[in-house]
């Protein structure tokens, strides 16, 4: 029999799909995945909120370079925590290959994530990261691969060159990554570079290689990676447009419908019969996560299913609660709305916006919200005159970004999803004491089918174990 899950709980960025969702799915037999997205911030702006619980500092506990770790809560941790309208710290931003508190806070960050989730018992936890996200991505993996994550799934990007790099630093060799720079020239080399000996405090034996799993959206990319890999790929994730989060963009010339959402088509349909010819397990994403679908998927050839919009509901997942009790009401009451806007994200890709009053999907809070770029996970690297790298986001002030050669047009509608995602699972920053960052929430099609695994009484919670209970039902059918 197979050892692989039936069901992988999709990686939920930013801090969507913590520690908390991932253990609880991991515990039951299925693949929970921790969100690898900015979990530097989001370890340093938990230990500032006095660490509830302690959890951030049992893991660092178990973090294997106990001076780094020190480091850590000595800069970041705040008993009781910080005054309401104090604000975050603001730590440096991503660079190539630096700079070092990042690096650190990022190492540790990962470990701590996947640690966590793995807490308690024996299954394996997956970690999930998107590839245009490039800058963390060394730091990142070394961090999950200490604390032994079991996989690392990644999409929104080509991922080619990442199966290469888990090999390398499970041996706590060093690692190189290319860097995108827009602009440069092809003779130039900006790779991203690693070198776990300049971090390690003491020896350790080599680490688990973890499965790798990209997550595609077309047959044609999917046969692409098992050519040009550069290691081991394990399997794929195949997601379809109805997913929450990222989307692939649309084959062809963008068209959008009346509401001003990507209209998708024939073309972007996957063709399995291609994927089943590359031999490698997969599981289908977008809009399946309900026992039919799942039952689908698997007559269609399937390992199984990755489901997202489900979990991000419930009681485990990290999304702020009265956003959560919001939007399920609006599920209960047919109001509930979700927009695949191509403006949104600055990473160009559609990105998929639940309509709720107070969020930044909202225009009058997108409008009373400054521009402002200090987090800067989605800046765009690119080469500057002097053929040096520099940084800029579509969501920064308009003529800072147009100062960088960035194309003004290009800023109209972008959202900062970096500040909005931070905000949407409580860690909100907060400017002058006055203004708190509001936040937008992402969510698959399949939000108006949550009812199902809602109690009958109105009430507005549930778990992940509901959620797996329901699937799983399908499987134990399939068995008898
Ligand atoms: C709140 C939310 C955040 C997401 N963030 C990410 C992410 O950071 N990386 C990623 O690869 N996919 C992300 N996804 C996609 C899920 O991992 C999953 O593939 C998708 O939700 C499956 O489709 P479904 O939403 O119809 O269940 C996100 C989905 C949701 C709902």
């Amino acid at each position: 029999m197979s050892d692989l899950p039936v069901i992988i709980q999709g990686g939920m960025g930013a801090g969507v799909s913590a520690w908390q969702l991932a253990q609880a799915v991991s515990r039951r037999g299925q693949l929970g995945v921790v969100s690898g997205t900015a979990v530097d911030q989001i370890l340093a702006r938990r230990l500032q909120d006095g660490d509830p619980g302690g959890h951030m500092r049992r893991g660092l506990e178990h973090f294997p370079f106990r001076a780094m770790a020190d480091r850590i809560v000595q800069a970041y941790y705040i008993p009781g925590g910080k005054a309401a309208r104090d604000p975050y710290k603001t730590l440096p931003m991503h660079r190539k290959d630096g700079p070092r508190e990042i690096q650190e806070l990022c190492i540790a960050g990962n470990f701590v994530e996947v640690f966590l989730a793995r807490e308690g018992h024996n299954n394996p936890v997956g970690i999930n990261y998107l590839e245009k996200i490039q800058l963390p991505h060394l730091t990142s993996l070394y961090g999950a691969l200490l604390a032994g994550a079991g996989y690392v799934l990644m999409g929104a990007g080509i991922p080619v060159k990442i199966p290469g790099v888990l090999d390398r630093l499970a041996n706590h060799e060093p690692a190189t990554y290319p860097l995108h720079v827009t602009g440069a020239y092809d003779a130039e080399d900006f790779c991203l570079s690693f070198d776990p000996a300049e971090f390690m405090e003491c020896d350790l034996p080599k680490l688990a290689r973890p499965q790798f799993l990209a997550i595609i959206a077309s047959n044609v990319l999917a046969a692409t990676i098992v050519k040009r890999a550069n290691g081991r790929v394990d399997g794929f994730v195949i997601e379809g447009p109805t997913a929450g989060g990222h989307n692939a963009p649309p084959r062809g010339k963008l068209q959008l419908d009346q509401a001003g959402d990507a209209i998708y088509g024939e073309r972007d349909r996957v063709d399995l019969d291609k994927i089943k010819e590359l031999g490698l397990p997969f599981w289908l994403a977008g809009g399946y996560g309900t026992p039919e679908k799942l039952q689908e998927a698997l007559a269609l050839g399937a390992v199984g299913i990755q489901v997202g919009t489900a979990f991000a509901y419930c009681e485990e997942s990290g999304l702020r609660k009265d956003y959560k009790e919001a939007v399920l009401q609006k599920v209960i009451d047919g109001q509930a709305r979700v927009t695949t806007s191509t403006s949104a994200s600055p990473t160009n890709f559609p990105f998929k916006v639940v309509r709720l009053e107070g969020t930044l999907s909202e225009q009058e809070v997108y409008d009373a919200r400054p521009r402002i770029c200090d987090l800067g996970f989605l800046r765009e690297s690119y080469r500057t005159a002097e053929g040096k790298i520099d940084f800029r986001c579509s969501a920064e002030p308009v003529s800072i970004y147009v100062s960088k050669g960035g194309n003004a047009e290009d800023t109209t509608g972008k959202r900062c999803l970096c500040n909005a995602l931070m905000a949407t699972i409580t860690l909100p920053q907060v400017r002058n004491g006055k203004l708190t960052e509001s936040g937008m929430v992402t969510s698959g099609n399949d939000l108006s089918k949550l009812g199902r695994f809602l109690p009958p009484d109105g009430g507005l919670t549930y778990t992940a174990s509901d959620v797996l209970n329901q699937l799983e039902a399908v499987l134990k059918v399939a068995k008898n």
